[in-house]
């Protein structure tokens, strides 16, 4: 596992951009993304840059089940607004949480992951390990597939609706093995309040129960951490 310390989250994405260009230039065509806070400056930095996306693909990790996909809180909104607006890809794939068929929106989702491997994957991590929504106990083997989110994750994405109450319950997921399958790995994580998240991920066991731990066992993997979230590491 490659770590690289940053002062803070605005350089985290200047390096971000700077491992995603050489991913590019190496043929990197599937790029597999992810939402929350913490993507966000690496999302600024591409859509400032002078890449052109328009003839790769894009993943998404996961979606809210039950959300529309103009909702202001679903992943679908997320991408659109914080970078394909600026940057559309050829194709982009978020899971489709308004499709209450599970079986239906997940075996689409297994195939388009299969027809198109991950070349460059970004990724954040939850408080609780979680990568992607692969909560806790989460299998090393999974695959897209409909996951309860555990009241620690219901609790952080809270900030984003008007209650927690409105948080959804359910979500579609890539799973562990779908992202583990990624070529290379980009891992981001800044402030306090990631402090223990990093430790776990760098120097605690490689346990479901930790579900991040496991990329500890993958060959091309880069964390960017700012020195809050690194305090922990020994
Ligand atoms: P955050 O979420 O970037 O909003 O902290 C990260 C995650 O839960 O994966």
């Amino acid at each position: 596992m490659n770590i690289i310390i940053v002062k803070d989250a605005l350089e985290g994405g200047k390096k971000g951009l700077e491992l995603f260009e050489n991913a590019l230039n190496n043929g990197a065509e599937v790029i597999g993304l992810a939402t929350g806070s913490t993507p966000i400056t690496f999302y600024n930095e591409v859509k400032n840059s002078n890449l052109d996306l328009s003839d790769k693909i894009s993943i998404n990790l996961d979606e809210y089940c039950g959300v529309a996909n103009d909702h202001p809180q679903s992943y679908h909104y997320f991408m659109q607004k914080n970078l394909f607006d600026v940057k559309p890809f050829k194709e982009s794939y978020v899971p489709d949480g308004a499709n209450t068929n599970e079986e239906e929106a997940c075996g689409a989702y297994n195939t388009i992951l299969e027809e198109n491997p991950i070349d460059f994957q970004i990724l954040g991590i939850g408080t609780n390990g979680h990568i992607g929504f692969n909560e806790p106990g989460s299998p090393f083997n999974s695959v897209t597939r409909k996951v309860d989110l555990t009241p620690a994750t219901i609790e952080a994405n809270a900030r984003f609706f008007e209650s927690e109450a409105d948080v959804p319950k359910f979500a579609y997921s890539m799973g562990i093995k779908n992202i583990t399958d990624a070529k290379e790995i980009v891992l981001f994580a800044y402030g306090k309040n990631k402090q223990e998240a990093v430790k776990s991920l760098v120097e605690g066991a490689v346990t479901e129960d930790f579900p991040a731990s496991i990329l500890q066992n993958h060959d091309n993997v880069t964390i960017i951490i700012d020195e809050e979230a690194s305090a922990l590491l020994k």
